[in-house]
């Protein structure tokens, strides 16, 4: 794409390539782990993808309430770990190496599900991004998310340059940009609603949003 972001979003996808070893921290550290009970709140069930599964740390809770399910992830360091999660709980999943900004979903699932992954696709590729997605849900069928609330803005710190980017430093003090956007929940909503989707999207506990949504008019895409 001729929008200017292609290095960053390289960039983006090699911290979490680097960060793989390091990230279920932030699970431990700011309780997220509780957080992954809400997938037994949401509607999740029938053939289900995950897209951007990172560690596992969702997919292991997907995976009981799927039929099927198949978790992408651009960083084959975080598939790998994703795997050996979902191994030892003695689950299954078909894991799959995608970049999420050149993908083309080849299969159709009842439920599409994404955590913390939308506030890293940039404003500009946001509707091609959800373009993709509409390809991945069968008729009938739903995408559901979660994701950090706009209050989480004060926990990261902005990167010069006024694009909607924030620096992530590692344990091995390297320093990153990645896309961060903070959507509150009725923008998105609305955002979602002129791309012809149905969204309901609901602040969480802790600082999180959750969405579902479906197409509007589904035969106007088939
Ligand atoms: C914030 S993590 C979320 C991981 C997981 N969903 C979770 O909630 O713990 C973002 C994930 O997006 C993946 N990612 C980054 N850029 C990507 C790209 N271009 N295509 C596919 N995955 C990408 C990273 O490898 C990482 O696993």
């Amino acid at each position: 794409m001729s929008d200017g972001l292609d290095g960053l979003l390289d960039g983006q996808l090699a911290y979490y390539r680097a960060r793989a070893p390091e990230y279920d921290e932030v699970y431990d550290e700011r309780g997220f782990s509780s957080l992954t009970n809400l997938v037994d709140e949401l509607p999740i069930g029938g053939d289900v993808l995950e897209l951007a599964c990172g560690t596992g740390q969702w997919t292991v809770r997907l995976a009981p309430r799927a039929a099927q399910l198949t978790a992408v992830d651009g960083a084959p360091e975080m598939l790998d770990i994703a795997q050996r999660r979902l191994e030892a709980a003695g689950l299954t999943a078909t894991f799959r190496q995608e970049d999420l900004f050149a993908w083309r979903p080849q299969a159709r699932y009842d439920t599409v599900f994404f955590a913390f992954w939308l506030s890293h696709v940039p404003p500009q590729r946001f509707a091609a991004f959800w373009a993709a997605v509409a390809a991945a849900v069968r008729p009938g069928g739903r995408v559901v998310f979660v994701d950090t609330d706009a209050a989480e803005r004060r926990t990261e710190r902005a990167a010069p340059g006024g694009r909607e980017t924030v620096l992530r430093r590692l344990k091995d003090g390297s320093e990153h940009e990645v896309v961060k956007l903070f959507h509150d929940a009725a923008g998105l909503a609305g955002q979602l609603g002129k791309l012809g989707w149905t969204a309901q999207v609901d602040p969480a506990d802790g600082g999180f949003i959750r969405g579902v949504a479906t197409l509007t008019d589904r035969s106007a895409r088939d």
